[in-house]
């Protein structure tokens, strides 16, 4: 299941008083930052949706991603940084056994959500991917009209009361709506990218997942649209648990109140594989990062 990207109006003014200038005398970001509203006062810690413990994923005998500790916490945007190659996709498609096909695939170690294993013999991961969403970096609609593409996932799952209503909450959650409103019979394939990342982000909501994860989902969108879903984000995360993996650090600062720095590290046999760097608020990453790897990345010294 994947979704798709709202449109929003800026938070410009929201951020302004929240404007965070890295000092650069302590190696933070040479570019400013604009921390999201939330630096001032970190949130106290919300119930744990997922707990990662000691996790090691291997894609057949390569280890790619080694010991990873990390808590996720409910109606949170977590952000997950680092560079290219460092585990971030794979982590966050070990979340929702995205990568169960994928041969030799495997983890070790735990993958907790609410405290019972995702990866425990009996659990459905059909049942696992209707709790926990996903949207990707290039939107996929489905070559069907815009009405099918939401309605499609609750058809499938039985969900066929009000379903007219069912599609036009999952629009209208997704900030998409009024824009398509008169033409949901149309080709989904009709509407521009940013539009499709939000009906992607509607087919998700559609069956009320809890958790979303969007795996860079604003990579190929245009400054606008991406100010959009990040806009969208902060609506969204009133009801789900948001993951974010992304490149784009501003991005991260933006929106995320908890980020998580990966990077890659020697496995002990020469080959390198994605450890969990550094997990924090993400001001006190980007601004007072504990470890000298956060600091490199983080002020675009390294990665
Ligand atoms: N389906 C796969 N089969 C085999 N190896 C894979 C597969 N997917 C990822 N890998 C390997 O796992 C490692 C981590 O890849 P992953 O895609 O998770 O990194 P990433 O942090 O998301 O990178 P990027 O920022 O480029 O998207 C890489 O070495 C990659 O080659
Ligand atoms: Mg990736």
């Amino acid at each position: 299941m994947d979704a798709n990207e709202p449109e929003v109006e800026r938070r410009d003014d929201v951020m302004a008083s929240n404007r965070l200038q890295v000092d650069s005398s302590s190696g933070a970001p040479a570019v400013p930052l604009v921390i999201g509203a939330k630096e001032s006062a970190p949130a106290p810690p919300t119930e744990v949706v997922f707990e990662l413990l000691d996790l090691n994923v291997y894609y057949g005998e390569t280890l790619a991603v080694r010991g990873v500790n990390l808590k996720i916490h409910k109606n949170v945007i977590t952000a997950m940084i680092g560079p290219s190659g460092c585990g971030k996709s794979t982590i966050v498609r070990t979340l929702n056994r995205m990568n169960d096909s994928v041969s030799g695939f495997r983890v070790s170690g735990e993958v907790n959500y609410h405290g019972h294993s995702i990866y425990a013999s009996g659990v459905d991961p059909v049942e696992v991917r209707r709790r926990i969403g996903m949207v990707f970096q290039r939107p996929n609609p489905f070559p069907k009209s815009i009405y099918d593409n939401i309605a499609w996932a609750p058809r499938i799952l039985g969900l066929k009361r009000d379903l007219d209503a069912r599609v036009e909450q999952a629009l209208r959650g997704a900030a998409l709506w009024d824009e398509v409103k008169d033409r949901l019979r149309s080709s989904a394939l009709g509407l521009s990218g940013g539009q499709q990342q939000r009906l992607c982000i509607a087919r998700a909501i559609a069956i009320e997942p809890e958790v979303l994860l969007l795996d860079e989902p604003a990579s190929a969108l245009d400054p606008i649209s991406t100010a959009s879903i990040e806009d969208l984000m902060q609506d969204l995360k009133q009801t789900y648990t948001i993951v974010i993996v992304t490149h784009n650090m501003q991005q991260a600062a933006r929106v995320a109140e908890r980020t998580a720095f990966f990077s890659l590290d020697d496995a002990g046999d020469g080959k390198r594989a994605g450890v969990l760097v550094e997990y924090d608020e993400t001001a006190t990453l980007f601004t007072r990062p504990a470890d000298e790897r956060t600091r490199g990345y983080v002020t675009g010294r390294f990665g």
